[in-house]
């Protein structure tokens, strides 16, 4: 397995505290810990979003933490994709427009191989498909659920074939249902390929990750090593897990 992440020492005011871990190509890994543990902190600025005060970030031979903002700005329309609660999606676009815009902010930034609008539009339709969303196209976004909703932002984050994708509780505000579903999504792009890092409250979430880090009071307190994602071991893992968090004292 090929390393694709390396956090070294991260550090951000009093938050994070010389946090350091690695992600490899194809995982998926969780974070947990306890409300104000410094979880989204974390996904802010190993994904460049926020300036570290201490420590170093690479995706695969790039360090992040050197680069210019514009750089940073650049890395993450082409190599990372987001899914936030906050999901900024434009109130005046349609959920379609919405799903198509940062790949037309990627193709603006591309000397060749550039796509038409007509091809990115088919490649926004087909992943509205997989996530069974295609009805909904030209509705405004506060005309979805919240699950439709989200299930729209992955879209949206799949569209510049990100090499790693960024989760902070995708399933938040979903009932058990819809956060199932969205779940099966987050499984199906892992096994294409997609390496996931999520932020999560929810244990039937984290359990079906290969991974689990405890995050307490900004720093890494325990690392759960959960295996491959099968459906066949899902209760069992469940049941681990949450004997270890009881034992994170979560
Ligand atoms: N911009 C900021 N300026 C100062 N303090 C901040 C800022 N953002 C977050 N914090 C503080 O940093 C700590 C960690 O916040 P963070 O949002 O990372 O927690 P979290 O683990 O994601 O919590 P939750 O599970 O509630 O989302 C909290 O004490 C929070 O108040
Ligand atoms: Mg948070």
């Amino acid at each position: 397995m090929k390393e694709l992440l390396r956090v070294e020492n991260l550090c951000k005011n009093q938050i994070l505290n010389h946090v350091s871990f690695t992600v490899e190509e194809g995982e998926m890994v969780a974070i947990m810990g306890p409300s104000g543990s410094g979880k989204s902190t974390l996904l802010y600025n190993v994904a460049g979003m926020d300036q570290p005060s201490e420590g170093k970030v690479w995706l695969s031979e790039q360090e992040i933490t050197k680069l210019s903002e514009d750089d940073k700005a650049s890395l993450r329309l082409h190599r990372m994709g987001f899914v936030f609660q906050q999901m900024n999606m434009m109130a005046n676009l349609n959920i379609l427009d919405n799903i198509l815009l940062p790949a037309m902010q990627a193709n603006k930034d591309k000397k060749e191989k550039r796509k038409t609008k007509a091809e990115l539009r088919k490649t926004a339709r087909e992943w509205m498909e997989k996530l069974s969303i295609s009805d909904l196209a030209e509705r405004s976004i506060t005309q979805v659920s919240g699950g439709q909703l989200q299930r729209a932002c992955i879209c949206r984050s799949m569209m510049n074939e990100p090499e790693i994708l960024f989760a902070d509780e995708p399933t938040g505000a979903l009932n058990k249902g819809a956060a199932g579903e969205v779940m099966n999504e987050f499984i199906k792009l892992n096994r294409q390929g997609t390496t996931i890092l999520i932020v999560t409250h929810d244990s039937k979430v984290a359990s079906r990750c290969n991974r689990v880090f405890y995050l307490l009071d900004g720093s890494i307190r325990g690392e759960l090593v959960l295996g491959k994602v099968t459906s066949e071991t899902e209760k069992q893992k469940e049941e681990r897990l949450n004997q270890w968090l009881m034992e994170m004292g979560w």
